[in-house]
C-alpha cells in the first residue's frame, strides 16, 4: 500500500437545510483496496459518494486524488480525475442496446487501456469494442441483445458495473451494486468488483448486505447521522461489532 491514498476526504461537511447529511467526515482509500461504506438508511452514505463524484459540492472540507487537492465541481471533473461512479438509481437507458449504453455520454472517451492509435475504434467498431469489453470482463450477456430494457436486473447491474470497470482508471464508487439481485447476479457483480480491485482500482462500495461486505471488503467504515462512527476489518469476529456500530445502540 502506498503512503499517499488514492482518494481522501478530510473534514467533509454537507447540509441540506436543517439536515446535517455529512458532519466532519474523513476517510481514505488506497489502490488495490475495497473499502465498504456501511450505515443505516439516511446515514449519509449516498451523500458522501455524491460529494466525491461531483454531484454535490461539499460545504467545507477537502478532497484529494493521489495527494493533490481537487474541487469536485461536476461529475465530469470527477470522471476526468479518474473517479467513476455507479449510483444507487442505475443510469442505464432502457431503450438503447448494450453497446449504446456502454458509450452513452462518452462518445468522445477512449478507455485508458486502449492505445491512442486505436482511436478509430470509437467510430468504426463500437459494437466490436463493447463485445470485447464484455468479454474482457467475463459477463455472460449476449452483447447484441436488442435493448437493455429486455435484460434481467442482474445483467443490467452487471452492464452498469462493467461500464464503470471498463473506463475507470483510479477510483470506482458503487452505491449498493448488489441491492435486489439474486445469488447468481450478485456473484457476477462481486466478481467484477474484485477484478477491478485486482487491476489496481481503489474501490468504495456501499452495501447493506453484510455477507457481501465480509467477502469483498478489505476495510469497513460505518457512518451514522452523517458522521464516521467506526472502522473495522470485516472479519467474522468483527461482524457483531460492525452491526452494533450500524444500529448505534449506544446513544
Ligand atoms: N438532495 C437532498 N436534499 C435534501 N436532503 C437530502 C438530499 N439528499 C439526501 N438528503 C438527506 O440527507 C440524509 C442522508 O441521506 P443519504 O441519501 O446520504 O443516506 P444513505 O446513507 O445513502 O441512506 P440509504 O441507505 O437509505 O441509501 C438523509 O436525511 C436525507 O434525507
Ligand atoms: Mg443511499
Amino acid at each position: 500500500m502506498s503512503a499517499i491514498p488514492t482518494l481522501a476526504i478530510r473534514g467533509g461537511t454537507k447540509r441540506f437545510g436543517a439536515v446535517h447529511a455529512l458532519d466532519d467526515v474523513s476517510l481514505q482509500v488506497n489502490a488495490g483496496e475495497v473499502l465498504a461504506l456501511l450505515g443505516d438508511n439516511g446515514a449519509g452514505k449516498s451523500t458522501l459518494i455524491k460529494c466525491l463524484s461531483g454531484v454535490h459540492r461539499l460545504d467545507t472540507g477537502t478532497i484529494e486524488i493521489d495527494g493533490v487537492p481537487i474541487v469536485m465541481s461536476s461529475p465530469k471533473i470527477a470522471r476526468s480525475a479518474g473517479v467513476e461512479t455507479v449510483y444507487q438509481d442505475l443510469a442505464l437507458f432502457d431503450n438503447l442496446d448494450t453497446t449504446s449504453n456502454f458509450f452513452a455520454g462518452r462518445e468522445e472517451a477512449v478507455p485508458s487501456w486502449l492505445p491512442l492509435g486505436m482511436r478509430w475504434l470509437k467510430n468504426k467498431g463500437m459494437t466490436a469494442h463493447s463485445t470485447e469489453l464484455v468479454g474482457r470482463l467475463k459477463i455472460n450477456i449476449p452483447p447484441k441483445a436488442s435493448s437493455v430494457g429486455m435484460l434481467s436486473g442482474g445483467q443490467r447491474q452487471a452492464i452498469a458495473v462493467a461500464r464503470t470497470a471498463a473506463f475507470a482508471s483510479k477510483v470506482v464508487i458503487l452505491d449498493e451494486p448488489t441491492a435486489a439481485l439474486g445469488l447468481r447476479e450478485s456473484r457476477q457483480v462481486l466478481d467484477l468488483i474484485l477484478r477491478m480491485r485486482d487491476e489496481g482500482s481503489a474501490v468504495i462500495v456501499i452495501s447493506h448486505a453484510m455477507d457481501h461486505v465480509m467477502e469483498i471488503a478489505d476495510r469497513a467504515i460505518v457512518m451514522r447521522r452523517g458522521r464516521v462512527v467506526g472502522e473495522e476489518i470485516p472479519t467474522p469476529e468483527n461482524r457483531t461489532r460492525l452491526v452494533s456500530l450500524i444500529v448505534g445502540g449506544d446513544d
